[in-house]
């Protein structure tokens, strides 16, 4: 089949080059020449791993291509899609869907013979209807349908999420719609991947659905985890011992300093803003945004408790930026917030991070980027892990002791056991897992009074 990808952007790039891997004939366009110059020499605009050799494949093959004419793909495709950005507006938190809007009305215009469109953008209820609606006006005479299929791509997993996954959520109700994307997901449906059909309605509201319910499992377990250390628990079993349940599942809830990214907080966000006008408030959402909101800030009030009550003219070595590891994207990453509030509480930041330091350089300031973690942790007076990079999980505890001023640790990430961290001569700090005699004799102390 003949596709069009609108927006080279991390969703399009990924999703027209997995189309492409399928056989089909795929052309991504984008309005940004430098964005295309860098592909067409087959280097990537984003850091996804397998992108570049699954891009370098299919345009080696001929079946992948980049171009700026938006109007001379749409007119041979069968199915154009509309991967461009929904960012939050600023002032009101709703999705700006300007340029989802402002392309609509050019693929309008340039529609030849049925074609089906298909809005991949994370995209509020609704959004087909005007799609739909700013088509027909542009051109009269088009023969179209407008489809719902959102993403549910991880970055850093990307491509395997396309070609293995849960499930594929199609919103039409149009029949020639449905046959259309049939075919072009059939060799998922040969991999027994469910292609599940709705609304198209329905379809968009399934991915803010997905996406809120994920936020709150993860804030859930992030509350539980503050609860665990007030009580002397250890949310990873307490985590262990709620999945194995098949009706909670396992998956997300791993506590943190919070979730970021380019999905959730603009999703949830969203989602809120729609509910509202609706007349229909999602509160168990609401809150999530809130806590989660707070949270990042409060893992630097954290910090500066495991160093004794103040960081002031102190050095704290920051391991890890990006919102999540194989990635290097710092969209709405917890740490600009940790690291916002211990440089308002005085302390001097080093910060190291496999492939997001680039990307941090312009959101974060006063900042001292290092070649390498022991670089870092050079006289520093802690250490905190804040993104799980896999080379963080590995450290030589000995070489990192004696190189800091004051062996601290905190692991917001919970990627150490806190036995070994405490044998090798640390104080350690992890999340959810206080087990400290102040801790327990806290909580303990009533019931020996009462007893
Ligand atoms: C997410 C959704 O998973 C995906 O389906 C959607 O299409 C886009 O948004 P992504 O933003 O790539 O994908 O990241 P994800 O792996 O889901 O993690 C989001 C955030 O939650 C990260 O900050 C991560 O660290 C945090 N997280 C995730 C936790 O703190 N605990 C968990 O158990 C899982």
């Amino acid at each position: 089949m003949k596709i069009v990808m609108v927006g080279a952007g991390y969703v399009g790039l990924v999703s027209g080059a997995c189309f492409a891997d399928f056989g089909h004939d795929v052309i991504c366009v984008d309005r940004d020449e430098s964005k295309l110059e860098l592909l067409k020499l087959g280097k990537m605009p984003i850091y996804e791993p397998g992108l570049e050799a699954l891009v370098e494949r299919n345009v080696s093959q001929d079946r992948l291509r980049f171009s700026n004419d938006l109007a001379s793909a749409v007119a041979g495709a069968d199915v154009v899609f509309i991967a461009v950005g929904t960012p939050s507006r600023r002032g009101d938190g709703h999705a700006d869907l300007s340029y989802v809007h402002g392309v609509a009305e050019e693929v309008g215009r340039a529609l030849n013979g049925f074609t089906v469109v298909v809005t991949k953008s994370t995209v509020p209820v609704g959004t087909g209807d005007a799609v739909e609606r700013i088509i027909a006006e542009a051109n009269p005479e088009a023969q179209f349908a407008v489809v719902s299929n959102p993403e549910f791509l991880r970055e850093g997993s990307a491509i395997e999420d396309f070609k293995r996954p849960d499930r594929v959520v199609i919103g039409t109700e149009d029949d020639r719609a449905r046959a259309a994307m049939s075919e072009l997901y059939r060799p998922l449906s040969l991999n027994a991947s469910p292609i599940f059909f709705t609304s198209r309605r329905t379809a968009e509201l399934t991915k803010y659905a997905a996406n809120a319910f994920l936020a709150m499992k993860i804030t859930f377990i992030n509350e539980i985890a503050d609860l665990c250390e007030q009580l002397d628990a250890d949310v990873q079993d307490v985590a262990r011992g709620i999945g194995m349940d098949g009706r909670i599942g396992s998956k997300f809830l791993h506590a943190g300093p919070g979730y970021g990214g380019s999905c959730f907080p603009k999703d949830t966000l969203a989602l809120v803003k729609t509910a509202q006008d609706a007349e229909c408030p999602v509160r168990l959402i609401e809150t999530t945004v809130s806590i989660n909101e707070q949270r990042k800030r409060s893992m630097g009030r954290k910090i500066i408790k495991a160093c004794g009550g103040s960081v002031r003219g102190k050095k704290i070595a920051i391991f890890g930026l990006t919102f999540k590891p194989n990635t290097d994207d710092m969209r709405d990453a917890p740490s600009i917030s940790i690291i916002q509030a211990l440089q308002d509480a005085g302390a001097h930041i080093a910060a190291y991070d496999p492939v997001g330091m680039e990307s941090a350089g312009g959101l974060l300031t006063d900042v001292a980027f290092a070649d390498g973690i022991y670089e870092a942790a050079e006289d520093a007076d802690a250490v905190a892990i804040v993104t799980e990079w896999d080379e963080f999980r590995s450290l030589d505890l000995q070489r990192l002791k004696s190189l800091m001023k004051t062996p601290i640790m905190v692991d917001l990430r919970n990627i150490y056991n806190s036995d070994e961290v405490i044998r090798g001569g640390f104080s350690y700090v992890g999340v959810g897992r206080a087990k400290t005699p102040e801790a327990t004799a806290r909580v303990l102390q009533p019931e020996f009074e009462a007893t």
